[in-house]
C-alpha cells in the first residue's frame, strides 16, 4: 500500500479563496478585518513565523500590525500594548509569538487578551471552551489538523486517535478536538513507556514531538491516517517533520508530508479565526461550519 497525500496546501488554497470572498463582504459592510502580531525579541523561528503570518495577511486582504518589541521589553510594556490592541476597534485578532522571553510571564499575557480577540485560541476561556465542545477561536494547528481529517472523508467517531506530544498549543487542544468528535483518544508523551505499544493501534496518528524520525513504519497500524505536525530543521538546513515519510507512506492508508501537511494550514486557520472574529462583531456568527462547535460571542 502507498498511502494518498493529504495535500495541506491545496486545502489552504481552496480557503483563502473563501476567505476573499468573505473580506469582500466585511469591506462591502465597512469593516476591514485585522490582525494584530506581537513579537518580542528576535527568535530567528518565530521572526520566519510571524512573516508567515503578516504573508497570509496580505494574500487574503486582512490588515495586519505588526508590532516588534526588543527582547528585554518589560512585560509591562507587553501588557500596554495588548491593553491598546484590545480597545482598538481596527484589531479583530491579537496573537503574541511564543515563546515569549523567560521574565515575561506567558500566562498573564495571554490573559490580558481580550478573550474576543484571542484568534490563537490560547486564552483560559477559549481552552476550557474545548473541554465543553463550545469554543470562539479553536486554537490553529490542531483545528488545521481537524480540516485536513475531513479531506479524507474518514468519520473519526469510533477511531482510535493518538496523539503523540502533549503540548498547550497543540498535543492538549487535539486530544479535546478528536475527543469531541467522538474518537477513542490517547495522549502520549515525552515520558510514556513504549511508545510503539500505542501508536500502533492508531487508526489515526497525530504527531507533534519535534523529534525527526520519531515515528517509523513498525510503529504504523497498516492503513492508520498519519497526520504529521512536526517541523524541525536539519543540519543541511533541510525542513523535516517527526515521521519517517517514506517509510510509513508504504504502510498508512493517508499521510499529510512535512512540508505540505499541516505548515500551510496553521496560518491560514489564523486568518479563519480573525474573520470569523469581525464577523461574529458584525453580528454574522459565519464561520466554516465547525461542526460540534457553538460560536458564541461573550457579552
Ligand atoms: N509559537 C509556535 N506556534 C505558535 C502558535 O500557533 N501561535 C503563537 N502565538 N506562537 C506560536
Amino acid at each position: 500500500m502507498t498511502a494518498q497525500i493529504i495535500d495541506g496546501k491545496a486545502l489552504a488554497k481552496s480557503l483563502r479563496v473563501k476567505f476573499r470572498e468573505r473580506v469582500e463582504a466585511l469591506r462591502t459592510a465597512g469593516v476591514q478585518p485585522g490582525l494584530a502580531v506581537i513579537l518580542v525579541g528576535d527568535n530567528p523561528a518565530s521572526k520566519v513565523y510571524v512573516g508567515n503570518k503578516v504573508k497570509a495577511c496580505a494574500d487574503c486582504g486582512v490588515a495586519s500590525f505588526h508590532h516588534s518589541l526588543a527582547a528585554d521589553a518589560a512585560e509591562a510594556e507587553v501588557l500596554a500594548l495588548i491593553r491598546r490592541l484590545n480597545a482598538d476597534a481596527a484589531v479583530h485578532g491579537i496573537l503574541v509569538q511564543l515563546p515569549l522571553p523567560p521574565h515575561i510571564d506567558v500566562r498573564r499575557v495571554i490573559e490580558a487578551i481580550d478573550v474576543n480577540k484571542d484568534v490563537d485560541g490560547f486564552h483560559l476561556y477559549n481552552v476550557g471552551g474545548l473541554v465543553v465542545g463550545n469554543s470562539i477561536f479553536p486554537p490553529c494547528t490542531p483545528y488545521g489538523v481537524e480540516l485536513l481529517l475531513e479531506t479524507t472523508g474518514i468519520d473519526v467517531a469510533g477511531k482510535n486517535a493518538v496523539v503523540v506530544g502533549a503540548s498547550n498549543i497543540v498535543g492538549k487542544p487535539m486530544a479535546l478536538m478528536l475527543l469531541q468528535k467522538e474518537a477513542t483518544v490517547t495522549v502520549c508523551h515525552a515520558k510514556t513507556r513504549d511508545l510503539a505499544q500505542h501508536t500502533i493501534i492508531a487508526d489515526i496518528l497525530i504527531v507533534a514531538a519535534g523529534k525527526p524520525g520519531l515515528i517509523v513504519p513498525q510503529m504504523v497500524r497498516h492503513g492508520a491516517i498519519v497526520i504529521d505536525v512536526g517541523i524541525n530543521r536539519l543540519p543541511d538546513n533541510s525542513i523535516v517533520g517527526d515521521v519517517d515519510f517514506e517509510g510509513v507512506k508504504m504502510k498508512a492508508s493517508w499521510i499529510a508530508p512535512v512540508p505540505g501537511g499541516v505548515g500551510r494550514m496553521t496560518v491560514t486557520m489564523l486568518i479563519e479565526n480573525t474573520l470569523r472574529s469581525a464577523e461574529l462583531r458584525l453580528g454574522k456568527g459565519h464561520g466554516i461550519g465547525h461542526e460540534g462547535w457553538d460560536a458564541a460571542v461573550i457579552p
